[in-house]
């Protein structure tokens, strides 16, 4: 005959089953067994009708106590399953197109300056950087311009006061890791400048540039061009043909720039090289004396020299590429070609 016991006993069996549900499928089981038409409870139901009159409220109502449990706890446990159960979870289908995820990549200054700085540290140099905020004086006075050199001028500077302003070349820092460190020094320093110039597809108003100073006892000028003439063969490659012209900076003496044969025409002549065969590359020569003055270098003592070269136009010669602007519109087209 039914009773509590039975009931009681039904539903710790039911709980300690549960216990040992982890899938959507043997909750399924349970629920059959248990909760179906068919199920252990809904026979317990069956017997009702053959409890005595007075005993049915409380056996009715214990049985009803237990479905209820029972069935809470199944769809308790049915909702955590269905979140965690990875085979209910959506099948994927493998004949749906994939996401295509864009990757970056390091802007083509970037990757060109890369190259400059990897191929300087194969030859003994190390990294520094300086501000792009600079003193009149590091700008220009310790590089021995003259008060009244015409690059000083509005039309080329970007002055931010009488005595600061947004440096035109790297050259300050040449300045900077000479007050800041005793010779001998090898660097090379890399940087944005600014001029006050008019944009068109050769100039534009901010570019970069990688300065080299190497100072020590007996530097020549001998090195100064195996010393180019290797980072020229090892970036552009090596059969490349250059020549050295004599030329003028205030704060190099001599001074000379770089010319490589033109990557369009190789030498040809062509509207590019205009028509020279030619195509600068840098500029370079002997520290003055006059700079190591300001830093407190003895010229007696020490000598080097410097050098200094547009990213931009380093870049352009080595890839072909006509217009400097192409470098700060971020087009992908552009951009993604590198
Ligand atoms: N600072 C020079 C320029 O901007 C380049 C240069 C650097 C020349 C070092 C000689 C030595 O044109």
């Amino acid at each position: 005959m039914l009773n509590n016991k039975i009931i009681e006993n039904i539903r710790v069996n039911f709980e300690n089953e549960l216990k040992s549900v982890d899938k959507l499928q043997l909750l399924e089981d349970l629920r059959i067994k248990y909760l179906s038409r068919n199920g252990q409870i809904s026979a317990l139901f069956e017997q009702l009708k053959d409890v005595s009159k007075e005993e049915k409220p409380l056996i009715g109502k214990s049985l009803n106590d237990l479905r209820n449990v029972a069935a809470n706890l199944f769809s308790d446990l049915k909702a955590k399953l269905e979140t965690t159960d990875t085979n209910k979870l959506p099948k994927i289908d493998l004949t749906l197109p994939g996401n295509k995820y864009a990757i970056g990549s390091k802007h083509i200054l970037t990757q060109t300056l890369d190259e400059i700085k990897s191929i300087f540290k194969g030859l003994g140099f190390s990294v520094n950087e300086g501000p792009e905020l600079e003193s009149d004086y590091n700008n220009f006075g310790a590089l021995n311009f003259a008060p009244d050199h015409p690059a000083r001028d509005m039309q080329d500077t970007f002055f931010i006061s009488k005595d600061f302003l947004l440096r035109t070349h790297t050259s300050p820092v040449q300045i900077r890791v000479m007050e800041n460190n005793k010779p001998p020094v090898r660097v090379i320093m890399p940087g944005r400048v600014y001029r006050n110039e008019a944009v068109s597809s050769r100039s534009y108003c901010m570019f970069h540039q990688v300065e080299g100073l190497y100072v020590d006892t007996d530097v020549t000028f001998t090195e100064l061009k195996g010393t180019l003439v290797s980072f020229a063969k090892q970036f552009y490659g090596s059969d490349l043909k250059y020549r050295f012209r004599p030329s003028f900076f205030p704060f190099t003496e001599p001074s000379a720039e770089m010319d490589i044969t033109c990557y369009i025409c190789k030498g040809k002549g062509c509207k590019i090289c205009k028509h020279s065969g030619w195509l600068e590359i840098l500029g370079c020569g002997m520290v003055d004396p006059n700079v190591f003055g300001f830093v407190d270098y003895d010229p007696e003592k020490v000598s080097g020299y410097a050098f200094g070269m547009g990213i931009e136009r380093t870049a352009m010669l080595k890839y072909g590429i006509t217009d400097i602007r192409a470098f700060f519109e971020n087009d992908f087209r552009f951009l993604k070609q590198f």
